[in-house]
């Protein structure tokens, strides 16, 4: 795998589905999604900012406890909001995990900042906090945990060090949506945070994401970013009397269509989870027993935190294992994945990236992880590949 993640390969939708493969993700449709779309071209308004973006806003608002959330077209736009929001620029350090997918990172490195690179927890596969005090320098700005897999960091620790040394803290909550930490949404923590609803996601428009803005100090220059710089979102308010161009900014808004997509998969969000977490379960369950027997290891969620089942991976013994099961599973017709090409190894993060100590658990987990299809409607096909997986591995 070239890329940093793997993501569902195309060539099999184009060519339609084939009834006996198990495919790694497959789109889900809650039922209203092609209905709302409709209304919106009958409102008139198939740009950015209309009735679904404002519903989608208000439900995210209510359900992360954000003051302010803004639709974007994906988590990597919202990413990078977020590095212009924070001041980031050349010479500043931001620290992150290097085992995390390319947005992470790209959104502050295009404001010519470096990445600092820290190594992750060997249980969650999370940024390792008790490491942020070797990595921190003159020049840090912020922080970017991200909750790999929908299982929160260490996010009072990692709150706490950044209030003493005056820090940012943006989540990464791509894969977050819907999963707690002690009680509180992942995504509402930090001073911003990103989402993805891109199609792997549990909660998807395709390409989308949103951009939760909890220290209302960003507020204002939030919506400014996200409309080129203007200030047409306080004009439409009747805050201003005609709008231009007061900030940097770029087109960060999705139009109407997937705004409209999104809302129906907001409105049956709750179930999405709960579905994937019986799927989520299944897997678990099944695979105790190989735990037990030293064959594989399984996720780790500790017991003040909720997931939301985005992913089920299993850890092998060594690389050579993961291989001979990816290929094992693939001969079955089973579609299993691997992630990430850490950064700090990558060609890009080599150049502009900075490594804090050695990343030991990165490295290895790199080697050692593989992702199960987990997708609503696998359930049917859930026995294959859990007897595919334990025949491999026994
Ligand atoms: C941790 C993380 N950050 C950022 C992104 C980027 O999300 P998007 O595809 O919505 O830009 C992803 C997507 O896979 C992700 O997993």
């Amino acid at each position: 795998m070239s890329t940093t993640e793997a993501r569902p390969r195309r060539r099999h939708a184009l060519r339609g589905r084939d009834p006996g493969v198990v495919p790694f993700n497959r789109p889900y449709l809650t039922g209203r999604e092609l209905e709302y779309i409709k209304r919106a071209h009958a409102n008139g308004h198939l740009a950015g900012q209309g009735e679904f973006a404002r519903l989608s806003s208000e439900w995210l608002q209510a359900r992360f406890g954000s003051p302010r959330a803004l639709l974007t077209h994906s988590c990597t736009a919202a990413l990078e909001m977020c590095a212009i929001l924070a001041d980031i620029g050349p010479g500043d350090e931001v620290i992150m995990p290097s085992f995390t997918f390319v947005s992470t990172a790209n959104a502050f490195v295009l404001r010519g900042a470096t990445p600092v690179f820290v190594d992750i927890r060997s249980d969650t596969l999370n940024l390792d906090e008790r490491l942020l005090s070797d990595a921190i320098s003159e020049r840090t700005k912020a922080i970017i945990p991200v909750h790999y897999a929908g299982v929160a960091c260490e996010m009072d620790d990692i709150m706490a060090f950044a209030a003493d040394h005056g820090l940012l803290v943006i989540e990464d909550a791509a894969q977050a949506v819907l999963s707690t930490y002690r009680g509180r949404p992942l995504g509402g923590i930090g001073d911003l945070a990103a989402l993805s609803f891109h199609e792997t996601k549990n909660v998807i428009s395709g390409e989308g994401g949103a951009l939760l803005v909890n220290d209302p100090r960003f507020a204002t220059r939030a919506e400014v970013i996200l409309e080129k710089g203007t200030n047409r979102s306080q004009f439409f308010r009747g805050e201003v009397d005609k709008y231009t161009w007061v900030d940097i900014g770029s087109s960060y808004l999705p139009g109407e269509i997937v705004a409209a997509f999104l809302f129906a998969q907001f409105e049956h969000a709750d179930q999405i989870t709960a579905r994937r977490l019986a799927i989520w379960s299944r897997y678990h369950e099944a695979f105790a027993e190989a735990e037990r027997d030293g064959l594989l290891r399984r996720p780790i969620v500790p017991d003040d935190r909720e997931h939301n089942a985005h992913m089920y991976y299993v850890l092998l013994p060594d690389l050579e294992t993961r291989t001979r099961l990816i290929e094992a599973l693939r001969a079955e017709k089973v579609h299993s994945v691997f992630h990430y090409v850490p950064l700090h190894s990558s060609p890009q993060g080599s150049r502009v990236g900075r490594v804090s100590g050695s990343l030991p658990v990165t490295d290895v987990t790199s080697e050692r992880l593989v992702r199960l299809p987990l997708w609503l409607g696998v359930e049917s096909e859930q026995d294959r590949v859990i007897e595919g997986v334990l025949r491999a591995v026994r």
